[in-house]
Formats: structure tokens, sequence, C-alpha cells
């Protein structure tokens, strides 16, 4: 390539761009010189100038516009900024922001990031993995875009999340840019505002179901398979029932985990686990109602019913403690229609018999289930906005001092209740997890950052074949262990990487007792996830890489 443009290229590719940091000896060697203003920044000092602008605008999507615009341009000043200050960078990468992101990501689409492999293009999967840019790929975050946050199908816009998610592996894993690959698998999209959008980016046509989808998703894994095997596969916000599919069909065949009703379970547990104590009750005679009881509140249900029998119930006993409401109330036996994973947590119709209800009430809502089941833990994950009203949650205080409630659904127009509302309502007895910040003292964001992170670094440390439930389960007792500080259940968000090693290591040793690890010592292990953890900082080989060449 000419040397001119070689380097333009240099400063237009994010993962060479230095900006105004190339030091002199480099824009000597590579031809920089007049491309650049003539002072030499620092790292710092592009931290502080990126900051300035941040500040400055009016509001978080604007943030979040900069922030994306800033990463397809310099991928090390963007994670140095985000690892600057994790607690106030979050929010803005990822929930809340990263909703708004997803339903205007057409609106915001300037530079190409991570891959979209549309179903008109299908036979061009192993043609488009096959450039050279993936061959460090190690994790992959997928899409379909059908269910994003509480949000709904937002089709292509979807793409928000994987590069949102694949944001904080780098941020809370250390993994190098060059490892993490976003992609959003087009299928289409029913939802139509979008479709008749005349800026929408992807594939104007109704979403492709049934035996056509199942065959896309496996040229998919095919391809997957074919190009970068050993990499880890995050299957991210797919409706309920592909959630599951998915995750059933390939999870003893590639090295992959459905963080929705995997990370999600393991994130509530640990943090139930390591808050429990403030409640006075063990975690075995505690009560609990999940509201919502999809992937997430299912994931939640199966990973407690595990926990439960650990501290001693058996599994009918765990299952007694646990009652799981969803859009048609109290899940029952005799319902029907019910999703496979709702069946195990369907109680018997004789359970509520004796439940005094109105004359010709035959829905058991929200507000029955704890008027009568009298739950100590109150878990949302139904995406409805205010379900928690002044009304259920009064009620459910008056049977324990101190209950524990999680409207953990994301973004903020998706909270089952606002924290402050439910502290207000209980005197201020609650115990009170949100999904997304609220920046209320006390409330604890129960997000899944905590885990999926430490869970990918582990898994690929041990040279794992499989992500067990083991492992998961491994992961939130890690969680339970750290504990919290500063009235919050769990770690600061300033220490997510120190939470993700932590969490890597428990992942990565239970891989090994669940014999599905293929390097097999500890000390390797901890090696591996210390080498594996990137910070971002510029290398200074390019001038001497320059030279040489
Ligand atoms: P999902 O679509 O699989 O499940 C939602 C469930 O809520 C479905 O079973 C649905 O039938 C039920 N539902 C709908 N309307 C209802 C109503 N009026 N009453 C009771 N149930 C109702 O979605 P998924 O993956 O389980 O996510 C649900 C929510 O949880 C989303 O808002 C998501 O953002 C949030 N979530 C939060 C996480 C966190 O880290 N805090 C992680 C994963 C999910």
């Amino acid at each position: 390539m000419p040397s001119h443009l070689a380097a333009r290229a240099l400063l237009s590719d994010p993962l060479t761009n230095k900006g105004t940091a190339f030091s002199e000896a480099e824009r000597d060697a590579l031809g920089l010189h007049g491309l650049l203003p003539p002072h030499v920044g620092t790292l710092d000092s592009q931290i502080a100038r990126r900051r300035r602008a941040l500040d400055g605008m009016a509001d978080n999507f604007q943030r979040y516009a900069f922030l994306r615009d800033l990463q397809d341009s310099n991928e090390v000043l963007f994670h140095a900024l985000v690892q600057s200050d994790l607690p106030h960078m979050l929010p803005l990468v990822y929930t809340p922001t990263v909703g708004d992101a997803c339903e205007r990501f057409s609106e915001i689409w300037r530079r190409s990031r991570g891959l979209f492999l549309s179903y008109p293009n299908r036979h061009r999967m192993a043609e488009i993995l096959s450039d050279p840019a993936y061959d460090r790929v190690k994790v992959i975050v997928v899409s379909d875009g059908e269910r994003v946050l509480g949000l709904g199908d937002q089709g292509a816009g979807g793409m928000g999340i994987p590069i949102g998610k694949l944001a904080l592996y780098t941020a809370c894993a250390g993994f190098h840019p060059a490892e993490v690959l976003p992609i959003l698998l087009d299928v289409g999209t029913d939802n139509v505002a979008r479709r008749e959008d005349p800026l929408y980016i992807g594939w104007r046509e109704a979403r492709v179901r049934g035996a056509q989808y199942d065959a896309f998703l496996e040229m998919f894994v095919a391809a997957v398979e074919q190009r970068l095997p050993g990499v880890l596969l995050q299957w991210e916000d797919f409706a309920g029932k592909n959630a599951y599919d998915l995750l059933g069909r390939y999870r003893h065949r590639l090295l992959s985990f459905n963080d929705d009703i995997q990370g999600t379970a393991a994130t509530a547990v640990g943090t139930l686990i390591g808050g429990v104590h403030r409640t006075g009750l063990p975690l075995a005679r505690h009560t609990f109602v999940l509201f919502g009881a999809g992937a997430a509140g299912s994931g939640i249900a199966e990973m407690l019913v595990s926990v439960l029998m650990s501290e001693g119930l058996d599994e009918a006993a765990a299952r007694q403690r646990i009652w799981a409401v969803d859009r048609d109330g109290l899940i029952v036996s005799d319902m029907p229609d019910l999703a496979p994973q709702q069946i195990p947590l369907a109680r018997p119709r004789s359970d509520v018999a004796h439940w005094p209800l109105e004359a010709g009430v035959t829905r058991i809502g929200l507000y029955e289930t704890i008027a009568n089941a009298r739950p100590t833990v109150l878990i949302g994950a139904s995406g409805q906005f205010a379900a928690f009203d002044e009304h259920c949650i009064r009620e459910m205080a008056r049977h324990c001092e101190h209950p524990v409630i999680f409207p953990l659904s994301n973004p903020i127009s998706r909270a089952e209740a606002n924290p402050a509302d439910v502290l207000a309502w209980t005197e201020g007895r609650a115990i009170v997890g949100s999904g997304s910040p609220f920046g209320i003292p006390g409330v604890t964001q129960v997000n899944n950052v905590y885990i999926f992170p430490g869970v990918g670094l582990g898994a690929l440390a041990a040279g794992a074949r499989e992500v067990t439930d083991g492992m998961f389960l491994a992961a939130a007792r890690c969680l339970g262990r750290l504990g919290g500080s500063n009235g919050s259940l769990l770690p600061e968000i300033a220490n997510l990487r120190l939470v993700a090693r932590e969490i890597a290591v428990a992942v990565a040793l239970q891989a090994m007792d669940d014999d599905v690890a293929t390097i097999t010592s500890a000390d390797k292990i901890n090696a591996a996830i210390d080498s594996a953890m990137w910070e971002p900082r510029y290398s200074v080989e390019m001038a001497g890489a320059a030279r040489s060449a």
C-alpha cells in the first residue's frame, strides 16, 4: 500500500489508531506528520479531553452515540475511558442507555462493527467469517434482536446488545477488542414500525420462523464451529422459546450459554446468597415469588431449586417454596399452553384450592399470590412497568420484616417498580435490588454484568468443552461469597474486574470438577486468566515495527 494510504489506514483503523498519542518517532516512521496536529498527547490527556466533551452533552443517548463513535475510531482510548470510571460509564455503554440505542440504532448507524449475518446472505456465512480480521476471536455474543431487554423485537437494532455486552467483556474480563465479535442474525423483524421506518438498516421482511429459522441457525453454528473452534458463544436476547431451544440444541456441541437464562439466574441467586443474612433467615426458610416466568424467571427458579437442595431440602420441598406468576396469573398445572420450562414450576390446583378468592375469580394474580403464599422474596423478570404496585408491596411487607424485592426488568421503562417507591411503601424495611441503575443509596444493581464476563473468562481459561450448570452455580456462590459493601448486596461496580477474575477462577475449577476442562492444573488456569486480561494501553511497538519492515 502506498505509504500515505498506509498512514491514513493506521488512523482510521480503531485497533491501530492512537490519535494525538502517536509519538514523534512513530510520526517519523509511519508518515503521520501533518495528518495529526503538532501536539503529542498521552492516553491520560486524551481521556480528560473526551471526558470533558462527554460531560458537556445534554443527555445519555448523545453520550452513548459519542462513545460508540469513539469505540469505532480508537478502541484503546474508548476502553481506557470506560475503565477510568466504570460506575459512571457502564450505564452509558450498557443498560439502561443501550435500550434507547437499540430502538434508535438505525438513526445512529455510522460505521461497521461486528457482523450482520442476514437471511438473504445465508449461503455466504463461511465466506464472511473467513476474513483474517477474525483470526483472534475468542468470544462471540450473538442475538437475533427479537427480545431486546424488555423492549421486544428491535430487528437489526438489537445489534446494540452484542456490542454493549462485548464492551463489558473487555472492561471487566480484559478481552482484547480483537478477541470479541458481536453478531446480529438478521432474520427480519415483526416490528412493523421498524420495518416501515425509511432509515431502518435491517432486512425489511417479517421474521423467518420454523424450519427455515432452525436451518439458518444450524448454518450459523456450523460456520462458527468450522472457522473458530473453541470460541465461547453467548446467546443473547432471543425470544423465550428460541432461547430455550437453541441452548438445549447447542450447549453440548459448542462452548456456549444463554445469558438471559443462566447468567440472570446466577446473578440473582448469587445476590441472594450474599445478602440473605440481612433478612435474619437462612435461604432455605424463604418463600419466593417469581413474577414473569420466561427465560430469566424460569432460570432463576431452577437455580434456586438447586441451591435449596444443597441446603438440605429435597426437590419437592424446594419446589414448594417457589411460586411462579406469569401473564395468566399464578402458574397452576391445569393451565393450558404452559411453556416447557414452566411445567416444573406449576403448582397443583390443590395447593391453592383453599385460598380465599372472590367468587368467580379463577385467575390468581400477583396480589392474591402474595396475600396467600406470603413470600419473603419477590423477583420481577416480566418486563411489566410498575407491576409491583403499592397494594402488592404493602401486602408483602405486612408478613415479613425485611422483604427482599428485586424488580429486575430492564430498561427503567420496564422495571416492575421504582426502588424509591418500594422503600417508601415498606418504611425502608425492604432489601431492594433493581436490574437497571436508579442511583438510590442502598439499592443494589442486580445485573448480569457481575457474572457473564467471569464465566466466559473462566470457561476459556479451563479450555472447557461446554459450560455446565455447575459452572454457573459456582459463579453464583462466588458472587455470594464476595458479598457487598456500602449498603449494596454486591461488590462495587468499580471492582468489576476483580469480580470477573474471582468468578473466572471458580468457574474454571468447577469445569475441572465437572470433567469438561481440557486444562486440568489450577496453576495453569490462574496463569491463563492473568495473561488473558488485557489493559487498554497503547502499544509502544509501532515505530520500531515500521522501521524494521
Ligand atoms: P421473556 O420474554 O423470556 O420473559 C418474560 C416473561 O414475562 C414471559 O414469560 C411473559 O409471559 C411474562 N409476562 C408478560 N406479561 C406479564 C404480566 N403482565 N404478568 C406476568 N408475567 C408477564 O424475557 P426474559 O429474558 O425472561 O426477560 C424478562 C425481563 O427481565 C426483561 O425486561 C429483561 O430486561 C429482564 N432481565 C434482566 C436482567 C438483569 O440482569 N437484571 C437479565 C435478564 C433479563
